[in-house]
């Protein structure tokens, strides 16, 4: 803490490299370090500093995907670091406790810069109290779980173009927090995974290989109001999922991401990675293990947003490269929100790709998908929603505290490389 009472971190972007033993050191970009960067942790109701530091050659930024906060303070293409400079963005946590991310979203350039290793995670605490009840253990039986494919070239460094299917890279090595073939020692009969897709294009659908269920507890922006026992969660790039899983003594079972039908099209499906089955985290269980809790049957309170209060319904067609037609363009306002107003968006994707609709500032709620209401596990809040073909979601969301008519909110699909072709517009709230 600093003599304001404000909770102080220090990043610093730059250059490394790392043995994934893909034949010879990759040039990669990290945090602090070679590849990724520190987890960050704050506590509801803290005031927190961020002092970011360029050390690479080129313009970044860092932006905190999933928080609550001024547009002034967001990290996208409007506040970009230079080489050599610093930024400190600061601002009070003021959301529910949730597994959060950072990374680089400079104009154009996000892909390349998450790509090579610019990302880590913002774990956001509260007092609720089932937070006690949950494995919390940090890197013992509460783990944060980075998953990202890489594909490397014959000389072992990151290949970064274009896929033929347009959706970006994908990669036939999966990392773990930067790990090749990853492993946990488990010591306790619970593990809590915080499970981020930190992948530029892929869509994982997560099991376990041994088909046993496990307790799904949180989403993008918080707990769920109940757990939910399923053998299966989907994120596609830029999403969260917490799950608790049990585990016997002795025992061996894999994280797995199974083949699944994405809502695209034939021809997208073979470059979008939907067909793909990958290990992705073996947990391997001690002989004697420490007690866990029962998963709490209650896990948050959960106020579902009312559709009567929404002053404006919005519609958001996405397709190629376009949201409404359109590309991203740093001078155009796409939408202007009323503060402390709550509004109803509409995505409908109209083409085979796949594409992930990510919102700042805001964790909405999702009303219905298709018409029908959300499964459980779409319950609780989000801010990053995966798109099917003909099934429009609808979302709600409160525009609450922050105004600034001079600095706009990105939402932008969160394949990189659609973000970075165009595919994001910007909201302001006044
Ligand atoms: Cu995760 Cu606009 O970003
Ligand atoms: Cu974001
Ligand atoms: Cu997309």
């Amino acid at each position: 803490l600093d003599e304001k009472g404000r909770r102080v971190f220090d990043l610093r972007a730059q250059e490394g490299s790392r043995d994934f033993g893909a034949g010879g050191r990759t040039r990669t970009w990290g945090f602090n370090g070679d590849y990724l960067g520190p987890t960050l942790r704050a506590k509801r109701g803290e005031k927190v500093l961020v002092n970011v530091v360029n050390g690479l050659d080129e313009e970044t930024s860092v932006h905190w995907h999933g928080m609550h906060l001024p547009a002034v303070m967001d990290g996208g293409p409007h506040q970009p670091v230079r080489p050599g400079a610093t930024w400190s963005p600061t601002w009070t946590v003021d959301q529910p406790a949730a597994s959060l991310w950072y990374h680089p979203h400079p104009h154009g350039q996000t892909a390349k810069h998450v790509y090579r290793g610019l990302a880590g995670m913002f774990i956001v605490d509260d007092d609720n109290a089932s937070n006690a009840r949950l494995p919390n253990r940090y890197g013992v039986d509460d783990v944060p779980v980075i998953v990202q494919d890489r594909k490397f070239d014959g000389g072992g460094q990151f290949e970064e173009g274009e896929s033929l299917g347009g959706v970006g890279i994908l990669g036939d090595t999966i990392l773990v927090n930067g790990t090749v073939a990853p492993y946990h020692d488990v010591r306790s009969e619970r593990v809590r995974l915080r499970l981020l897709n930190g992948s530029n294009a892929r869509t994982y659908t997560f099991g376990m290989a041994d088909g046993r269920e496990f307790a799904m507890i949180g989403t993008d922006g918080g707990l769920l109001p109940a757990p939910v026992a399923t053998d299966r969660v989907m994120l596609s790039p830029g999403d969260r999922a917490e799950i608790v899983v049990a585990m016997r003594p002795g025992e061996r079972v894999t994280l797995r991401s199974f083949p699944e039908d994405q809502g695209t099209d034939f021809f997208n499906r073979r470059f979008t990675g939907g067909g793909d089955t990958l290990d992705v985290l073996e947990l391997r269980a001690a002989d004697d293990l420490d007690p866990s809790a029962d998963v709490p049957a209650k896990l948050a309170p959960f106020e579902p947003l009312d559709e009567a209060d929404a002053v404006e319904t919005r519609q958001f067609r996405l397709a190629g490269r376009s949201i409404n037609d359109q590309k991203m363009d740093m001078n155009r306002i796409d939408a202007v929100v009323t503060k402390g107003t709550t509004e109803i968006w509409e995505l409908t994707k109209l083409d085979g790709t796949p594409h992930s609709f990510h919102v700042h500032d805001v964790q909405f709620q999702v009303l219905s998908v298709g018409g029908q209401p959300p499964a459980p596990d779409l319950m609780g809040w989000q801010d990053t929603v995966f798109l099917k073909q003909g099934s429009t979601v609808r979302i709600i969301a409160r525009f609450a505290d922050y105004a600034d008519p001079d600095m706009p909110y990105m939402f932008h699909c969160h394949l990189l490389t659609h973000e970075d072709a165009g595919m994001m517009g910007q909201f302001v709230v006044v």
